[in-house]
């Protein structure tokens, strides 16, 4: 959907399939009801939306901010650093045993309710370069499918497990996840978005661990082919952080990669989430036309 544009702001997007930068706004200074409305839309519209040349904010500014999408999502692994248990900080450095996000991924899909947004800000950006973000389409790349395989998908649903990600991930920050039971769900293969009733690829290489009911041959072998389907390069795009950046992107659609090609550079940031609801597939949702785009790889003409 277009829409106006409340003066003196800007918006590009960064490809034709996804992403885009809204300009003229400063987060820190807050975000009349106006410009929240338009924010609002072009994180629809666009699955992820980046903010340029911002200053730090601090952690009750970002907690508010995001509380403006919705309640926000408390993680089921990672230390919070504030007193709502909703900032999650990001830190990659040389001691680092993991970075955070380094996998495709739509973030915490093993939760029964997975938060519908996140929004991060890099404080601090490796010194070398590096440590950038992609970012998939995952709408797309369910319109990029032939109809007979759509129509297959539809009747599946997968595992979203996380024991083996978050066990001990976070010991190094203090974190004694003994006794802890980390979450798996399930949740269908494809999802209609709750706001724009568009459907999208919900598997990961991250969490998704296995297709409900299929024998584990054929599932590693379907979800193997999925993965390659949705990684391909037209579905994507990289975000290139520069300090004070800030990224908000829709994880009911998109999925994402936070590349850690910069050790033993430093990285740093803050992240708040917002609850989502629980996926769910709409069959009476329109099915999009055909994707556009030209793919290098081709698509899955066969499950
Ligand atoms: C994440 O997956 O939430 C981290 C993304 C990033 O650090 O770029």
């Amino acid at each position: 959907m277009s829409q106006d544009l409340p003066t003196g702001l800007t918006l590009k997007p960064v490809s034709p399939v996804l992403g885009a930068e809204i300009g003229g706004i400063d987060l820190a200074a807050g975000v009349t009801d106006e410009q929240f409305a338009f924010i609002h839309q072009a994180f629809l519209d666009h699955g992820v939306i980046f903010f340029r040349h911002q200053s730090a904010l601090t952690k009750i500014d970002q907690v508010q901010f995001g509380q403006r999408f919705g309640p926000l999502h408390r993680h089921p692994a990672a230390p919070a650093d504030d007193a709502e248990g909703a900032v999650f900080v990001i830190h990659a450095h040389r001691d680092s045993p993991v970075a955070n996000g380094n996998g495709w991924h739509s973030d915490v899909s093993c939760d029964p309710e997975p938060p519908m947004a996140t929004m991060l800000q890099i404080h601090q950006v490796p010194q070398g370069g590096g440590g950038d973000t992609l970012f998939a389409d995952m709408e797309e790349a369910y319109a990029a499918l032939p109809a007979v395989t759509r129509k297959q998908l539809k009747t599946l649903t997968a595992r979203h497990d996380s024991e083996h990600i978050y066990r001990g991930r976070y010991a190094d920050r203090g974190v004694d996840d003994s006794g802890v039971e980390y979450p798996s769900n399930q949740h269908p293969v494809i999802r209609t978005h709750p706001e724009t009733d568009r459907p999208s690829i919900y598997v990961n290489r991250s969490f998704t661990a296995a297709i409900v009911g299929m024998a584990e041959a054929d599932s590693d072998g379907l979800l193997s082919r999925l993965f390659d389907h949705i990684e391909q390069p037209e579905f994507q795009i990289r975000f290139r952080w520069e300090p004070n950046d800030v990224a908000i992107w829709d994880n009911r659609r998109l999925m994402h990669f936070a590349i850690w090609d910069y050790w033993p550079g430093e990285r740093k940031g803050h992240r708040v989430s917002i609850l989502g609801d629980r996926p769910y597939f709409n069959p009476d949702a329109p099915d999009p036309e055909p994707s556009t785009v030209r793919l290098s790889g081709g698509t899955l003409a066969q499950l």
